[in-house]
């Protein structure tokens, strides 16, 4: 194994873990990925050491808990190049950024109002629309996928109208891998007047995101997709846009003055962050992010795309195994299926052999009976996976054939 693979894995503990006799074989990133012991430790080291809670203390820890806490947002800003911090939202992550604009946006709907998203969302991005379709009384629109799981732009051009007013769509799918061409989907939305919102929590650990470039209104991760803790997640939206939307959760925090008979709300982003955040949660982000900026990620990335396309010519070799999907471009997942055998069993079989993959809908129902499934079984890779990790998974794949 390249040294720098070597390096990566150690720094990965939960790696060495042993699942009955074998060594765990982790293929389940896109549900969430493991943590670096930098991660961890940063965790460990807030609440053993600094604890407080941030922007009202008149002491050493709330301060020191405070600059944590903004640093971890100015680390997010560079991260994806926003043009400032107030356009940093900290959430507790894509479902929760989805669903805070789909509120906020209520009062810009009504009956002839449209929103565009695609077949191949995640629940995530399916259901927050639906409700603002329920409450304000706009129309939902579902633009088309090809059998082989791209989106089919021209029926976007079709769909996309004066009525538009946003279009959501994912970055990267969860089911099939397919990175979808948002550059052309952003362009053609503006065209028409309708803001963009993009689902990166397919996205964020595998390509560069730059906000500015790709010119998007709205882009949302969530933290623990990207090597951070669960329950932080980040809304990105652009500084003009924001400025003029209500808040949605009220409390502490998000207000300037509050009296019984009325309320002025905080600047951005605290408009949008009401109650106690996630402190520790954004400080476990920030730290990922520093370890991702300290390793040398375009090497580590090919070689986790040569892996994805190894995997794919392997298991394209073995008799009665289905790829779901064929995407033009794909980025680190795999869904496949075994003839004659459900998913749930073939990921059952494949975790009593170590590997750790998913088996189901991936929350994407609507993609599942688009394309006539029960499920998939879905192997998603990151940068810590190897090529024994690809071996032991086709070993373990046969070994299920042989059973079923
Ligand atoms: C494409 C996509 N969107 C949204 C989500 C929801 O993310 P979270 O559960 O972190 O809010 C996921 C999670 O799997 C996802 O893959």
């Amino acid at each position: 194994m390249p040294q720098i693979k070597q390096t990566i894995r150690s720094d990965f503990p939960i790696l060495e873990r042993k699942i009955g006799d074998n060594k765990l074989v982790y293929l389940d990133n896109a549900a969430t990925t493991q943590k670096p012991l930098q991660v961890i430790n940063a965790l460990t080291n807030y609440y053993t050491n600094v604890n407080s809670n941030v922007h009202r203390g008149a002491h050493k820890l709330a301060d020191e808990a405070t600059e944590l806490f903004e640093d971890a947002r100015y680390k997010v800003k560079c991260f994806i190049n926003a043009n400032a911090t107030e356009e940093i939202i900290f959430t507790r992550g894509v479902t929760e950024s989805i669903n805070l604009v789909a509120n906020v946006l209520t009062a810009d709907m009504n009956d002839e109002s449209e929103i565009i998203i695609s077949e191949l969302e995640h629940h995530a991005n399916i259901v927050p629309w639906q409700l603002l379709a329920k409450r304000s009384g706009a129309k939902l629109k579902v633009c088309r996928i090809s059998d082989d799981g791209n989106l089919d732009i021209y029926d976007l051009k079709n769909k996309l109208n004066k009525h538009t007013k946003l279009v959501a769509i994912s970055h990267v799918s969860n089911a099939l891998g397919t990175l979808l061409p948002i550059d052309e989907v952003i362009k053609l939305s503006h065209a028409n007047g309708a803001k963009v919102l993009i689902d990166g929590a397919q996205a964020v650990a595998h390509l560069d995101v730059d906000v500015k470039i790709l010119d998007c209104d709205f882009y949302t991760f969530s933290g623990h997709k990207l090597f951070g803790p669960t329950g932080i997640g980040i809304l990105y939206g652009k500084k003009e846009i924001l400025e003029v939307l209500p808040p949605w959760q009220a409390g502490g925090e998000m207000i300037d003055r509050v009296t019984f008979e009325e309320t002025t709300f905080n600047q951005l982003p605290y408009k949008f962050e009401a109650g106690t955040p996630n402190i520790a949660g954004a400080v476990g982000l920030g730290t990922a992010i520093d370890y991702l900026a300290r390793i040398d990620l375009s090497d580590l990335r090919h070689a986790e795309h040569l892996l994805v396309l190894m995997a794919l010519e392997e298991l394209r070799k073995i008799d009665g195994i289905q790829i779901v999907g064929n995407p033009s471009y794909r980025v680190s997942i795999i869904s496949f299926l075994i003839e004659g055998s459900h998913p749930q069993d073939v990921g059952t079989l494949l975790d009593q052999q170590g590997i750790a993959v998913r088996a189901g809908h991936h929350c994407t129902m609507p993609l599942m009976n688009r394309l006539n499934l029960p499920g998939t079984v879905r192997a998603s890779f990151s940068l810590y996976n190897s090529e024994a990790d690809v071996i032991r998974l086709i070993k373990g794949v046969k070994k299920v054939k042989s059973f079923v």
